[in-house]
């Protein structure tokens, strides 16, 4: 399945792929693969809602990690006093997590480091592309490519390849082909109105006819009384991808869909339109970076295409109603942390203070919508105390 992407993915990154419908799917085939059900993972409190799931559907304990307010990655200074069994980095908006500090702790460990690449497409530390430092790293390819949903595994061993794939297509649903060709020109719609005066009218209109995922402000509900029954089984290995289906779909309820030869066309030309968009963005970067609301981490990486720019703000959520009216739709705010979000099913961070604020404060802006989102986040005041940063 889909041998010529994989092929010019595993040119980019210099590793051996493999293809999955969603980065979602490949973290939980990761998961499953390099650890042990009831073994802990060390992770961010700030991430999509569904990572949270699939680690839990993968039988392990979720210990969240205190985060750097520079970048809003995992704080690796700060977990030598925390026990876990393997890590999961965010690479937020595609800031890179400290992955030389935290790759040093899992070999001294002899653990795993599972890069969560979905944001980082075209980042790089030492040069080298962020996904390709651990011991596998995963890409989505609906993120900044905006290709059709789907993801890529990237290995640094092709001796796990074989076992990948048959947990894979174990786990793979039956493909429907008009359910197919939905999600592709919805996607197709979606590159072609963001950031144009159709974006808000869109934007209402699935709203209205209820095509957006219901959330409770920035998450998905909880549903504790439906999910507790299921975790009930947690140690199980049998847990999996069914039970928490519900939880995992979040605004992508094909996510383990197989895909035809259709949705790699439009991937290979999308991952192409990428590489043409590198200096558009890396302008858009380096003009945002220039805003004094800005986290600290952006200047540093003003050489990294970035997906999203972070600004922190004062009343973020009036800004994004600003955006919108902008034809701005600003989405990936994971607000509040995992610990907040979920009690009782994580171990909570040793240090929730700066997750908090950089959770409610926090602005993505598309570096490639730098002019229409101009006039409204140049506006901006700061919404970071000073005690907050420690530069
Ligand atoms: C940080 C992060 N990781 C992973 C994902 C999941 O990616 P996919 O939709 O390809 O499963 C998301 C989705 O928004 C995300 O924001």
């Amino acid at each position: 399945m889909f041998e010529r992407l994989e092929r010019a993915m595993g040119a980019r990154l210099g590793r051996p792929c493999l293809y999955v419908p969603s980065n979602r799917f490949g973290l939980f085939i990761a998961l499953c693969h390099w650890m042990k059900p009831g073994q802990r993972l060390l992770m961010s409190p700030i991430s999509a809602d569904e990572i949270l799931f699939l680690v839990l559907a993968a039988g392990l304990r979720p210990v969240i990690a205190p985060i750097c307010p520079r970048s809003g990655n995992i704080d690796a200074a700060s977990v030598a006093n925390l026990r876990f069994d393997g890590v999961l980095t965010t690479n937020m908006y595609g800031l890179p997590d400290d992955v030389v500090a935290l790759g040093k702790i899992c070999a001294e460990q002899g653990i795993p480091l599972i890069e969560d690449a979905a944001h980082a497409m075209q980042t790089t530390v030492a040069n080298i592309p962020v996904g390709t430092h651990g011991t596998a790293g995963v890409f989505s390819l609906s993120k900044h490519a905006g290709a059709a949903p789907g993801g890529m595994v990237a290995l640094a061993s092709s001796d796990d390849r074989p076992a990948l794939k048959e947990l894979r297509d174990r786990w793979l649903t039956p493909r429907y082909r008009a359910t197919e060709i939905a999600s592709l020109v919805k996607m197709i719609a979606r590159n072609a109105i963001s950031g144009t005066a159709l974006a808000q009218p869109a934007w209402w209109l699935a709203k209205a006819w209820g095509l957006q995922e219901q959330r409770e402000g920035h998450r998905i509900a909880l549903r504790r009384n439906a999910l507790a029954p299921r975790l009930a089984k947690w140690l199980s290995p049998h847990l999996g991808l069914t039970a928490l289906d519900p939880w995992i779909r979040a605004d992508n309820h094909q996510f383990r869909m197989r895909q035809s030869k259709l949705v790699e066309s439009y991937a290979l030309g999308r991952l192409k339109a990428l590489d043409r968009q590198r200096e558009r963005r890396l302008n858009g970067v380096r003009r945002l970076a220039e805003l004094k609301t800005v986290a600290q981490a952006v200047r540093n990486h003003l050489d990294q295409p970035l997906f999203r720019v972070p600004l922190l703000v004062d009343d973020r959520d009036r800004a994004l109603d600003a955006l919108r009216r902008h034809g701005i739709i600003t989405g990936y705010i994971y607000d509040p942390p995992f610990d907040d979000y979920a009690p009782g099913l994580t171990e909570p961070s040793p240090a929730p203070e700066q997750a908090r604020w950089w959770a409610r404060h926090v602005l993505p802006v598309d570096p490639l919508h730098v002019d229409r989102a101009w006039p409204v986040v140049a506006a901006l005041s700061s919404g970071i105390p000073p005690e907050v940063w420690t530069p």
